[in-house]
């Protein structure tokens, strides 16, 4: 018979960082390159997209998930967006994309805004319970094909 232990692992990387942003970000997230993101955290940093993530099979999950609040096209221009503080990024802005890597995406999409890191006001919330890892990846390689 096999003894199985489960080992909880505390969230080791909690505070381990200091969040660039000063405070004060009130103006919203307008011109998000100019907002010090930080590292993804634990295993997300590092994590590498998949090569078959494909964007087109993206394109629903966005619509239901994500498009209310960062627009169709991922402009940040959804219309339950124009009433949250801080608005929802321009996800398709260049300097934004080149800004982050597909581990802060891919983080982002799955656990929200960690550490109210954009302020506790954040409308962005975590879906790695409700939208299965392979369709997270699927989400990033959407965003990025939005590029502007
Ligand atoms: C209720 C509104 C809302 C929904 C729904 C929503 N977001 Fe967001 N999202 C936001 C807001 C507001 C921000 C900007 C503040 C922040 O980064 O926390 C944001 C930030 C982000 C960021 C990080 C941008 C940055 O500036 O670093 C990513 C990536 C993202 N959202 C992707 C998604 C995806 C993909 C979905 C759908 C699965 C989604 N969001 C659903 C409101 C939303």
């Amino acid at each position: 018979m096999k003894k199985v232990m489960v080992m909880v692992l505390a969230v080791a990387a909690a505070g381990a960082f200091v969040a660039g942003c000063g405070g004060g970000n009130t103006a919203g997230n307008a011109a998000p390159a100019k907002v010090t993101r930080p590292e993804p955290k634990g295993d997300y940093k590092g994590k590498k997209m998949p090569e078959t993530a494909n964007a087109e099979a993206a394109a629903n999950t966005w619509k239901a998930n994500c498009a209310s609040c960062h627009g169709e096209g991922a402009a940040g221009d959804g219309s339950l967006g124009s009433g949250l503080n801080p608005k929802p990024t321009d996800l398709t802005a260049a300097a934004f994309q080149d800004a982050v890597g597909d581990d802060y995406l891919f983080w982002r999409i799955s656990e929200g805004n960690p550490d109210m890191m954009f302020g506790n006001t954040s409308g962005m919330r975590g879906f790695s319970s409700e939208i299965k890892e392979e369709d997270r990846w699927n989400l990033v390689k959407f965003i990025r094909s939005k590029k502007k």
